[in-house]
């Protein structure tokens, strides 16, 4: 596995690689790798020849207040974990390389209206840091396909629309949500939990798949099902930002005719901001 940080180096091994006609998937991460980031190293790794994982806490996507600097940098293990998990690359470039002019995004890339919704609302700016260093990043390692996790749906979807609307030349595969013994998501945020807060915070999940079942039988009384989950995560000590039922294509609300829907959840825990959701087919 090699170490890399400088974009010219980068283009140099991908472009050598795509001569000899091999396949390259691309995993990007903030790194701080858990199971979650693991397994979509091994899908990468199952769908092509070269794998290439980058590491790089981006400053575009944080607020004012947010935790860009405490953000979990744990350089040494990640890259045990990533050797472990036959990566060939690590691509982890400085802030400078990526924002040579500072990170102020003088070319941003916008997905108006998915982006203005459930987490775009509670942290503007955030998904124009997301679209923008995720475009520049397959920019420069021109994978073939690239593997993003389930877990941040929206994030998901506004990556599937920009690599639609500009065109890029990638697959874009989603990834299971790899979740803890007691149906947690892993996060890297569930390190900010205190143990009793820890032990909570399992109820998000189960509220959610106690509504898609629910819903799976035929309940579609929406509004009844969001108080009692508002509810029940109250409950449990948290404070909701959002809890909704959206159309799992685009995440507009849902009306009675949909049948493809997800069950987006934010809320906030102690120092943490859990997010999860679940996908619910409707007879
Ligand atoms: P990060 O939070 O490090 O996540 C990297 C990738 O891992 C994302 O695609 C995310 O959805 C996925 N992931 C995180 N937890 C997961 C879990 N429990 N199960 C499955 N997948 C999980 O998301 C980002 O970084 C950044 O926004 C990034 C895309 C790298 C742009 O900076």
């Amino acid at each position: 596995m090699w170490t890399i940080t400088d974009i010219a180096a980068l283009r140099e091994t991908v472009a050598q690689w795509r001569r000899q006609g091999e396949r390259i998937g691309f995993v990007p991460t903030m790194g701080n790798l858990h199971g979650g980031h693991l397994a979509l190293v091994d899908e990468a790794r199952r769908q092509s020849d070269r794998v290439v994982v980058s590491i790089f806490v981006n400053p575009t996507q944080f607020g004012p207040g947010e935790d860009f600097e405490n953000y979990p940098r744990t350089w040494t293990a990640d890259c045990e974990a990533l050797r472990r998990h036959d990566t060939d690359v690590v691509f982890a470039p400085a802030v400078e390389a990526v924002y040579p002019d500072g990170p102020s995004l003088r070319t941003r890339v916008e997905v108006p209206e998915l982006t203005d919704i459930l987490c775009g609302a509670s942290r503007p700016g955030h998904f124009t840091g997301v679209a923008t260093v995720v475009t520049k990043l397959l920019n420069l390692v021109q994978p073939d396909l690239a593997v993003f996790g389930l877990k941040d749906y929206q994030q998901l979807l506004v990556i599937r629309r920009l690599v639609e609307d500009l065109s890029l030349p990638v697959e874009i595969v989603g990834g299971a949500i790899a979740r803890e013994s007691d149906g947690l998501a892993m996060s890297s945020r569930n390190a900010y939990l205190e143990p009793t807060e820890r032990e909570r915070a399992p109820v998000l999940y189960r509220t959610l798949r106690d509504l898609a079942a629910r819903m799976e039988a035929g309940e579609d009384d929406f509004e009844g099902l969001l108080a009692d989950g508002w509810e029940r995560i109250r409950e449990a000590g948290m404070t909701p930002d959002y809890l909704e039922i959206r159309r799992a294509a685009d995440l507009a609300p849902a009306g009675p005719g949909d049948r493809e829907l997800v069950i987006p959840v934010a809320a906030y825990l102690g120092r943490a901001r859990l997010i999860d959701n679940v996908r619910v087919s409707r007879p």
